[in-house]
């Protein structure tokens, strides 16, 4: 056999797309693949948070540019009292997107909740703030939920059913479509007995150039957030994506009201996994996240949709952020 006949035959021996091993179940590989295959290939943004993504979501929170973590801040700080008399102390408090628990945690001397639920999909990283918190606040109850609560809404029996108050702040519900978002708020309105009420940040309309620095900062963390969501996608579903062959887009789509994030290819490339491929053509893109922004009425509009009334709506001077406290509306 000559050289060049060997080498071939060794070639054709070793696959050209290694199998590699998936971590997701069969439920979360067909999501994410129908995602990929789409003509316009989209994945959830909850696949932004594994450890390192909540991490870098942290990161995030201290940017300069990245203004809704510290302008909600600043109105707890300034509401706080205001807030805690609406939302009423005792109450089981359910903090969805808990993350590292800091916000909830913030509010613990004002709110005096009996029990505090903290739910999140990145179950180890809950884990890890729980603990510390509960060393902190050791007379009240913590019952942490490492789930997607985008899915599910099962709540166990663990979760007390009286004054049941949803946290949703940081304006997550941004990144649920508006139908969407209406729907979801319904769930958490039939969790709750009518006694407790549901506690929501808000992320206003504003100037774009103020949008898009936001999602696209100069020193590039928001860029690394959005990239590792590749690297998490190889662990999950075992594909081989190299994180060098794509670029992070974030800009403000005024139309739909919403921030997009989009992973955009540099160059023409394969993307393997579980015998599927897709081939992207330089510049194709995976959006990766919406950031729904609104209008105070707009909000409040979407509320009374799901079964909520607003009470009390707390902004900064700019109006560039919202805290809303609604209540059910009984039927
Ligand atoms: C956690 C969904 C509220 O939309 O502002 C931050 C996520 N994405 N920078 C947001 C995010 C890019 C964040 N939420």
């Amino acid at each position: 056999m000559s050289r060049t006949a060997a080498l071939h035959a060794i070639s054709t021996e070793i696959p050209s797309r290694p199998a590699r091993a998936a971590h997701a179940g069969p439920a979360t590989i067909a999501e994410i693949s129908s995602g990929l295959l789409a003509e316009r290939a989209a994945t959830s943004p909850k696949y932004l948070y594994d450890s390192l993504g909540s991490k870098l979501f942290e990161a995030i929170c201290e940017l300069p540019e990245y203004y809704p973590t510290r302008t909600e801040a600043s109105i707890f700080e300034q509401y706080g009292g205001e807030i805690a008399q609406a939302v009423g102390t005792g109450s089981t408090l359910i903090d969805l997107g808990a993350g590292n628990c800091a916000k909830a945690a913030s509010l613990f001397p004002l709110l005096h909740p009996a029990q505090y639920v903290p739910v999140d999909i990145s179950r180890d990283f809950l884990t890890e703030a729980v603990h510390g918190l509960q060393q902190r606040f050791p007379h009240i109850e913590m019952t942490a939920l490492g789930l997607d609560f985008s899915r599910s809404f099962h709540l166990p029996a663990s979760v007390r059913p009286a004054r049941r108050v949803f946290f949703y702040p940081g304006s997550s519900i941004g990144n649920f479509a508006p139908h969407e978002a209406i729907s979801f708020l319904r769930r958490m309105r039939a969790n709750e007995q009518g006694d407790g009420g549901l506690l929501i940040g808000v992320d206003l309309i504003k100037d774009g150039a103020v949008l898009d620095a936001a999602y696209d900062d100069a020193i590039g963390v928001t860029a690394a957030f959005n990239l590792n969501m590749l690297r998490h996608l190889n662990h999950l579903i075992g594909a081989d994506f190299d994180v060098t062959q794509w670029r992070h887009r974030a800009f403000f789509n005024a139309e739909e009201s919403r921030v997009e994030m989009h992973l955009e290819a540099r160059e023409a490339l394969v993307v393997g996994w579980q015998g599927y491929e897709r081939h992207f053509g330089r510049g194709e893109r995976i959006h990766t996240e919406d950031s729904y922004k609104y209008t105070r009425r707009g909000f409040i509009d979407l509320l009374q949709e799901a079964g909520f009334a607003a009470t009390r709506t707390w902004t900064d001077d700019a109006e560039w952020f919202a805290v809303i406290h609604a209540k059910a509306i009984g039927d």
